[in-house]
């Protein structure tokens, strides 16, 4: 299962569930781990969930949804709570109207919230902003009228390119306020991998900035969108918010952002929309090349975000300072940077940079300055941090800190005690939360207030939603064993397709364990002889670079695409500090005497101009053989044996076994990690 050149951007059909499919005996078990770390009596009567919320929710679990659904804010309540006739495209708060920016600004300043800081904002270069609710509210109006002035309406889609920057928040929010369809693409995404996500959403409008600031240095952004919009014919004008000040060219359909701001009057009559209207489609990588624009509407997805935040972040929205360190370019930053804090009135910081900008110690110094009491980031950060050592961390007063929490990939159980006795003062519970750009929001977790955890368990279903662990006939696996994750039961925020492609939100989700009728998460797990679940990773290929999934066949296609890649084939191999790293092997057409390494480079950089950074192979071997079965199907788990460095596995159906030896020498002699 290579990608073999020529190939356009996903029409190559590998899919690999069924061909990588890993045998859940083969999946191992079971982390021994004994520790257990119940939270504090004080915590735990003060938590704003508490032991009977299972219970709560296990006897009638549509009211359970529905009394969350009643925490926001309606202009005109639900008939039903979920209508599922019409798998696995669900309807949740049928007939319900409301307006998602009314609920995540006006109604709080209609309780008296208005002065509340919504954001605290810090740049990197160490400028910073308060925000309060009143002034987040006049600046989401303007922006509303403005994007209605440029002619975009309720059925229009809008990309949004954009630094960590309030104007994120406000892009997103203004066009949730007026029923555009906004979708953020990450900043890190090169021209290439933009366009295709405009043209595949048919965006009308792109909001960006000049630039952003990171690592000590000007980031521009400008000249990217300007060669995307060279491809992207949907685009009707683009929106530039001026961050960094730098030299930009500007074209006619550009229009400063802060210019079509102050055109606008500070206020703006709010319609409602329908609870199924789409909020935002949000590009992920599958198993082909071609991202996917998973798609969330509104009732449904901001019940589920505001609930989450609020149980399982335990938030005191008067007191609490809360830290979520993830760009809104992903999930995470839609559900727990925008819609979920802001719909539950919390205050948050916000951070443009690196944490070793200008020096390692700049996130608990940020710690320190807001007095965050809940910090949610990823486990790739956390072993970085543990790199640079203690030291770093003990120059600040982290006493602030009351809750901690993890997304992304698993958390080793180093790092969480890492976490836990560093970070935490051994005091703040964590919270390892497992969830996906199509859950929308968080579904496995410990309650804070309630769960004695276990260092790398996310522990058990949030209340309201239904996991299992399954073989590969669907059927529950005991405990002390493993298997595949699947959703078994339809939940509020979930994923409501696939944008303009049904078909392939059916094949890649829900047709695996059709006759159960479950979603397939594509993540294995164990379930340990008290019920508890432990993360292991992605079954397919997907790999997870730093928290960031990336698929191997979206690598393949940018390597061939290279005129003198002839086949490539791509496996995330192990790595100690982000998760895994990508190594691709790759055939060169033709005959090649050049050095391998100028080629790697040069190939490295393709892949980074194709996708963009966060692609970029760690390691690139060129070779002259793949190992290959006799049918043609590439060997994957024997090119990851090579790139971990270990004894090849079971090489008796290659068609020629003595290929991969070959590969493994190369690999060793000239290694660069
Ligand atoms: C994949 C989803 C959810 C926001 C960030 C990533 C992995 C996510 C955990 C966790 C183990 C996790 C899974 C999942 N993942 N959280 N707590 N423990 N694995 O969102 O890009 O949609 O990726 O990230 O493999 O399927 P995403």
């Amino acid at each position: 299962m290579s990608t073999t050149h020529p190939s356009a951007d996903g029409e190559h059909t590998h899919t690999s569930i069924e061909d990588d499919v890993v045998d859940p005996a083969h999946i191992d078990n079971l982390s021994h781990e004994t520790r257990r770390f119940a939270p504090s009596p004080t915590f735990a009567d003060a938590a704003f969930a508490k032991a009977d919320m299972y219970e709560d929710a296990e006897s009638d679990r549509l009211n359970f949804w529905s009394r969350q659904a009643e925490r926001l804010s309606w202009t005109k309540r639900w008939d039903d709570i979920l209508d599922w006739s019409n798998p696995p495209v669900a309807r949740w708060f049928t007939g319900g109207e409301l307006n998602v920016a009314v609920n995540c600004l006006d109604r709080h300043i209609d309780n008296g919230l208005g002065d509340r800081v919504a954001i605290f904002f810090e740049g990197e270069p160490g400028d910073t902003r308060s925000i309060t609710y009143t002034q987040l509210h006049a600046e989401v109006c303007q922006a509303a009228n403005a994007l209605e002035a440029l002619g975009i309406t309720a059925e229009d889609r809008v990309a949004i390119y954009l630094p960590m920057i309030p104007e994120a928040v406000v892009a997103m929010l203004a066009c949730a306020r007026i029923g555009a369809v906004h979708s953020v693409v990450f900043g890190g995404f090169s021209a290439d991998a933009l366009a295709s996500r405009i043209n595949d959403a048919g965006a009308k409008l792109v909001i960006t900035a000049d630039g952003g600031f990171r690592r000590g240095k000007e980031l521009p952004l400008k000249p990217i969108i300007d060669e995307a919009v060279q491809s992207t014919p949907s685009v009707e004008n683009v929106l530039v918010v001026k961050r960094t000040g730098g030299e930009v060219s500007f074209n006619d359909i550009d229009i400063w952002w802060h210019e079509a701001l102050a055109e606008q009057p500070a206020a703006h009559q709010a319609q409602s929309f329908d609870s199924e209207h789409p909020l935002f489609i949000l590009y992920t990588s599958g198993t082909t090349g071609k991202p996917k624009g998973i798609f969330h509407t509104t009732g449904g997805y901001l019940t589920q975000a505001a609930f989450t935040h609020a149980a399982v972040f335990d938030l005191k929205a008067e007191t609490d300072v809360y830290w979520c360190t993830a760009d809104v370019g992903w999930i995470t930053g839609h559900s727990y940077v925008v819609y979920g804090p802001l719909a539950n009135g919390a205050t948050q910081l916000m951070y443009e940079g690196t944490p070793d900008t200008p020096h390692k110690g700049r996130w608990w110094e940020l710690i320190e300055k807001y007095g965050v009491t809940i910090f949610y980031t990823a486990p790739t950060a956390l072993r970085t941090f543990m790199k640079w050592g203690d030291e770093i961390v003990a120059a600040h007063d982290l006493s602030s800190l009351r809750l901690l929490g993890s997304v992304g990939e698993p958390i080793n159980p180093e790092a969480w005690m890492w976490y836990r006795e560093v970070i935490g003062g051994n005091k703040a519970p964590i919270v390892d939360t497992w969830w996906q750009t199509e859950t929308g929001a968080i579904m496995i977790s410990p309650l804070p207030g309630v769960t004695a955890t276990k260092p790398g368990s996310a522990m058990r279903a949030l209340p309201g939603i239904a996991v299992d662990v399954v073989d590969a006939s669907g059927d529950t696996t005991p405990n002390g064993t493993g298997g595949y994750l699947v959703l078994t039961k339809p939940w509020p925020s979930m994923a409501r397709g696939i944008w303009g492609d049904p078909h392939r939100f059916v094949d890649t989700y829900w047709q695996r364990y059709e006759k159960q009728g479950y979603y397939f998460a594509g993540d294995g797990a164990n379930r340990d002889l008290d019920g508890d679940i432990w993360l292991l990773g992605r079954v397919d290929d997907v790999m997870n670079v730093s928290g960031h999934r990336i698929s191997t066949a979206e690598v393949e296609s940018a390597l061939v695409s290279h005129p003198r890649v002839a086949e490539a084939a791509v496996v995330g191999a192990h790595d100690d500090i982000t998760g895994q790293g990508i190594v691709a092997f790759v055939i060169l057409r033709g005959q090649s005497k050049e050095d391998s390494t100028t080629i790697g480079e040069e190939l490295r950089k393709h892949v980074v101009h194709e996708i963009g950074g966060i692609a970029k192979p760690r390691h690139i071997m060129i070779v002259e053989e793949l190992p290959k079965t006799r049918s043609g199907k590439i060997m994957r788990r024997l090119l990851l044996d090579v790139a971990e460095h270990r004894a090849l596995g079971d090489v008796t159906t290659l068609a020629d076994p003595t290929v991969v030896q070959l590969i493994a020498d190369g690999m060793t002699n000239n290694d660069e990690d």
